[in-house]
């Protein structure tokens, strides 16, 4: 007698389980609790029953229909509701907008840095951030006693490997594998021991520069950054080299780009000098040349550094290197 209930009432339940659809659930009703069905007839059975047992079986068929009823029409609310839902679902309102990254501002400068030096002949190159204290200072002629080795200025990592502190060590890398001309820059970050303010961060990035071959003078080392100032400030901007020291060049110079912002004029970017500075250069010292395997009697060669924060500061009109590096999506957006 149990059997029959059971097996009623878990055959309603494996069928409404599949159901998927609202349309499917009158087939159901029918075929449990229609007037034909499942249970209807299993009343019409009572009578081959012995007579003892016909009451208890009467009554749990009663229960079992009043369960069923109730299940019914709880699955009618559910699938009511979904179809409620879906109706409520707009489908002409316009896509969300998916949120796709973008170049960061240093990107899009290197990228533009890299073009222009590439359109002029110029490989690109590249070399480790963690660099030994021989491609660092010792072969580019910075005796030990030289203040940048100083423990205040350079992140060691141990007392022969080190951060590099400027993109200068990828010129003996390159010199040591691979024989005159060469004609590279390697732009990449470099690290030095400062505390962050407008002006300074521990990490920041350069584009090294280097030319070598029989004949190279500091002529073409000036014309090359004509060249580049015009492509990457255009044709009005004037370049102006200043001596300096540098131990890695000889003669050694400085070099600024006339003020973009007041054309050479004076103003508050340019603290009226009408000047910008960009960075140092000069011909390549023959210890460097010594050190890299290149003979100084044979080959000469100029290098120039450049900074590629300093360029996109300028470029962009940002008084602050931090930026950069804070990652806001209100600054990174505006590229
Ligand atoms: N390495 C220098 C620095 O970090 C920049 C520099 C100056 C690079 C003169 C050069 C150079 O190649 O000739 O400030």
């Amino acid at each position: 007698m149990n059997t029959i209930i059971d097996k009623i009432r878990s055959e309603f339940h494996r069928e409404a389980n599949a159901i998927k659809d609202l349309k499917d659930l009158e087939p159901l009703r029918v075929k449990f609790l229609g007037r034909k069905g499942l249970l209807s007839t299993s009343f019409d059975r009572i009578s081959e029953l012995p007579k003892e047992q016909r009451p208890l079986f009467g009554k749990a068929l009663n229960e079992l229909k009043k369960e069923l009823e109730n299940e019914y029409q709880n699955l009618i609310k559910q699938f009511k509701a979904k179809e409620e839902q879906k109706r409520k679902l707009d489908l002409t309102l316009p896509g969300r907008r998916p949120f796709i990254g973008g170049k960061h501002p240093l990107l899009i400068v290197a990228d533009e840095i890299k073009d222009i030096f590439r359109s002029l002949g110029f490989s690109i190159e590249d070399g480790p951030e963690i660099e030994n204290d021989f491609f660092n200072f010792e072969a580019l002629n910075i005796p030990k006693t030289h203040p940048a080795r100083d423990m205040q200025d350079t992140l060691y990592v141990t007392d022969d490997i080190l951060l590099r502190t400027h993109t200068s060590p990828v010129q003996i890398r390159v010199m040591q594998r691979q024989k005159p001309p060469i004609q590279m820059i390697a732009p990449g970050r470099v690290y030095r021991r400062d505390t962050p303010d407008a002006s300074h961060s521990p990490f920041f990035h350069q584009v090294e520069g280097l030319v070598v071959d029989e004949g190279i003078t500091f002529a073409d080392l000036k014309g090359i950054i004509q060249a580049f100032a015009h492509r990457m400030f255009g044709e009005d901007v004037k370049v102006r080299f200043r001596p300096s020291f540098f131990p890695f060049t000889e003669p050694s110079a400085e070099y600024d780009f006339s003020c973009v912002f007041c054309k050479g004029r004076g103003c508050r970017v340019c603290k009226n000098t009408g000047w910008m500075e960009i960075s140092g250069a000069g011909m390549v010292h023959p210890n460097v040349f010594k050190a890299a395997g290149i003979d100084p009697e044979t080959y000469t060669g100029y290098a120039f550094g450049m900074g590629i924060d300093r360029i996109a500061m300028i470029k962009y009109n940002i008084n602050d290197i931090r930026i950069f590096f804070e990652n806001d999506v209100r600054f990174l957006n505006q590229f």
